[in-house]
């Protein structure tokens, strides 16, 4: 199976993370091979006691969540339907942060899909508002993290050592993350992973959902 960058984020989260949060921007859209990070979050969520934020701007996507929920044992979750730039504006702090959002163009979607951009968020599915609403999502949380926190983007490489052609969903938001306290870790699967510059924590504070 080709694994997405849900399965990076995961081999990082350690093991006493009771009662952190996992935000995903990008909820699950298709139950195709390797994808639904959605049901994948929340499984992991319910094996590590965490609770999971799952945000897209297409409420068909958020009923998705709602509809995963079912086949999970009582996950903690909210499935919120909102831009990922505006939800990420409004919050204080993260512990990690999955990037799965506005998809970059391959010259693969389908109409139906490239419809959807103008229906639900009334722009086009071009690189270019690609990389802006990336961008955009880690200027809003590039100083709201914690010592321990991750951010991990998917969709950013073709395979595990070159970054695609296409230059995928951190063409911009990457640069930026490197520029403004973060380091990265690890790409693999598609995906890259960052941690905030300095000592990290061993006890975090609990959190209460
Ligand atoms: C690649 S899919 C997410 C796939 C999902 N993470 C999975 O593994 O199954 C990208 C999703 O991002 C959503 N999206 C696009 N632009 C967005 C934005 N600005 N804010 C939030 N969601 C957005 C789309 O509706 C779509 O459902």
């Amino acid at each position: 199976m080709a694994y997405h960058g849900h399965k990076l984020l995961e081999e990082y989260i350690p093991t006493n993370v009771k009662g952190r949060t996992i935000i995903e921007i990008g909820s699950v859209r298709e139950k195709l091979s390797g994808q639904n990070s959605t049901g994948f979050f929340m499984d992991l969520c319910v094996k590590k006691d965490m609770n999971l934020v799952s945000v897209d701007m297409d409420p068909k996507c958020t009923e998705n969540v709602r509809e995963e929920a079912k086949n999970h044992d009582n996950p903690r979750f909210l499935a919120i339907t909102m831009r990922g730039e505006d939800y990420l504006a409004q919050i204080h702090n993260f512990d990690y942060l999955y990037l799965d959002g506005f998809d970059y163009d391959h010259k693969q979607h389908s109409q139906v899909r490239k419809d959807r951009y103008k229906e639900v968020l009334e722009c086009e599915l071009t690189n270019e508002n690609c990389w802006k609403s990336h961008l955009d999502m880690v200027k809003a949380v590039a100083d709201k993290g914690r010592p321990y926190s991750l951010i991990c983007i998917d969709d950013v490489l073709t395979d595990d050592h070159c970054f695609s052609e296409f230059k995928g969903k951190g063409e911009t938001a990457i640069p930026y993350l490197l520029a403004n306290g973060w380091e990265e870790i690890e790409r693999k699967y598609q995906a890259v992973i960052f941690k905030k510059i300095g000592p990290g924590e061993d006890t975090p504070p609990p959190q209460h959902f």
